[in-house]
């Protein structure tokens, strides 16, 4: 691995991105030793005029959110925020960011006892309207020290854009300035226990080899639900809406891992390339494969205008136009303000032919009618587990059949481990130099490709959501085109996540 001084820099340091995810994975990692104080130092920059320790307090809120924390983790915080500095400077002035390399280089050069060489991570938790300037500033102000070796590399977040030629337009902005390997465009659900599990499952389990086609999978879903609105982010999300905020990126990014082939090797261009090639295999999507929604309290919030047209809830089914997946629906649902808070994969398995039990399933289920489906479900949050719904004897003397689960839950399977936050996870990755679970430019493009047409359609207030109740499962429309779509439910059946 390589050694030397590492600059962290946060740039929108006194955002909500920064203090609610950035400088709490930061001190996660501190912690786990991956930011020895010998080598590295942390800098906000942004806009206001602050000193380091009105920084540090702000930070200090979010990495102590307990009363009663022990001396032990006060000390670490300290030790941590020690690392900290503050460079205040805007956003488009050469002198801002010149100062912030002289802050840079000091630290460089007091740490002479180090051997090595100049690394420089750039974070932009900012908003993506000032991304080409701000990497402007960095190329001509702040790149490492040619003559110590090393890096420099850029961590930008969504929103990549808004549509196919905004988001390309961004992306060639960034890329005169720097090139792909130094541009790291985190997608969070990218760095999540389970998303990172999905290509283990798949391809070093014999088990699912065979069955992960258009042969046995019936259905696909991929599912976000949020018990809340979009409390206190109004202004942010209505232009947005759930399908850029949610679909485009995350249940996206998921659905390539889901439906990719296997690639070439573990290399991050051989996963990429994979991932990139399922896109491309996306067909157009019906408009009647779409189902919208808008909760009903939504417009009252202030910061969102009265006659908002924008979506809260989706549901869209994705098509692949492969050999493994031709007529196999991959359906992506997301909604804010829903009865409940979870995102899982679901994949659904076609019914067993030539049944001959399809008369015992106990009363409950499907009225005695046909066995429930094999269902392989993958739980990304919360209670992270995953569980194979499968028909088994119904315990006792009569001959019935159950729908009952093999299930891995991990809290009770790894006891004791903790799972790291996303964010921590990929700013090691980003330090490490690891771009696997980071979205390539030919990737985000692809991305943009299969949702800019129905999202111009409803910019355009062509295509209206459908109210629903907050606290719903969305609108009954979205239920009666999964139906449709082919997923089948099994009445009377829940998982209920064991307890310790
Ligand atoms: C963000 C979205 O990217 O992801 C938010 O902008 C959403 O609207 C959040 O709430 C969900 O992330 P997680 O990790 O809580 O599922």
């Amino acid at each position: 691995p390589e050694t030397g001084c590492l600059s962290i820099v946060v740039l929108g340091a006194s955002g909500d991105l920064a203090k609610k995810k950035t400088f709490p994975a930061l001190y996660h990692l501190f912690l786990q030793g991956f930011l020895p104080s010998e080598e590295v130092h942390i800098f906000g920059y942004a806009r206001t005029k602050i000193s380091d320790d009105e920084l540090r307090n702000r930070i200090r809120g979010y990495l102590i959110t307990d009363k009663s924390a022990s001396t032990e983790h006060l000390d670490n915080v300290t030790k941590f925020l020690e690392l900290v500095k503050y460079v205040s400077g805007s956003y488009d002035s050469e002198e801002g960011f010149q100062l912030l390399d002289k802050e840079i280089a000091k630290h460089e050069l007091s740490k002479n006892s180090v051997e090595g060489s100049s690394r420089r991570l750039f974070y932009l938790a900012l908003p993506p309207s000032v991304y080409p300037s701000v990497c402007k500033m960095i190329r001509h102000n702040c790149m490492n020290k040619s003559d110590l070796g090393g890096w420099t590399r850029i961590v930008v977040e969504k929103p990549f854009g808004k549509d196919l030629e905004s988001a390309e337009q961004l992306s060639s902005q960034i890329g005169q300035l720097f090139d792909e390997p130094q541009i790291y465009r985190i997608d969070h659900y990218l760095g999540k226990e389970l998303v990172q599990n999905l290509l283990v499952l798949r391809f070093a389990n014999r088990f699912f080899l065979p069955l992960w086609n258009r042969d046995n999978i019936d259905n696909v879903q991929i599912v976000f639900r949020e018990d809340f609105g979009t409390e206190g982010r109004g202004g942010y999300f209505d232009e947005y809406g759930i399908i850029r905020d949610i679909i485009q990126n995350h249940l996206l990014q998921v659905l390539c891992l889901v439906a990719m082939e296997k690639p070439v090797s573990l290399k991050p261009e051989h996963i990429r390339d994979e991932k990139v090639k399922v896109l491309q295999s996306v067909l157009p999507i019906k408009d009647e494969e779409v189902v919208l929604g808008q909760y009903e309290a939504y417009r009252d919030d202030p910061t969102v205008p009265d006659h908002s047209n924008t979506p809260t809830f989706a549901t869209v089914v994705l098509r692949i136009h492969n050999e493994r997946w031709e007529g196999v629906p991959f359906i992506l649902k997301a909604g804010k303000a829903l009865n409940s808070r979870k995102a899982e994969i679901r994949v659904q398995f076609k019914d067993v032919p030539g049944d001959i039990f399809k008369c015992m399933a106990s009363d409950l289920q499907n009225s005695g009618k046909k066995q429930g489906r094999n269902e392989f479900v993958i739980r990304l949050q919360p209670s992270e587990a995953m569980y194979m719904k499968l028909t088994v004897k119904q315990p006792g003397l009569e001959m019935l059949t159950v729908q009952s689960e093999l299930d891995l839950s991990y809290r009770q399977r790894y006891q004791g481990v903790t799972i790291p936050e996303a964010y921590e996870r990929l700013i090691l990755d980003t330090i490490r130099g690891d771009q696997q679970h980071f979205v390539r430019r030919d990737e985000l493009k692809a991305a943009w490709e299969i949702f800019t047409p129905l999202l111009h359609r409803i910019d355009d207030g062509e295509k209206k959501p459908l109210p629903y109740k907050p606290g719903s499962r969305g609108p009954e429309a979205a239920d009666e085109l999964l139906a449709k779509a082919g997923y089948v439910q099994t009445h009377g059946y829940i998982w209920i996540p064991p307890t310790l």
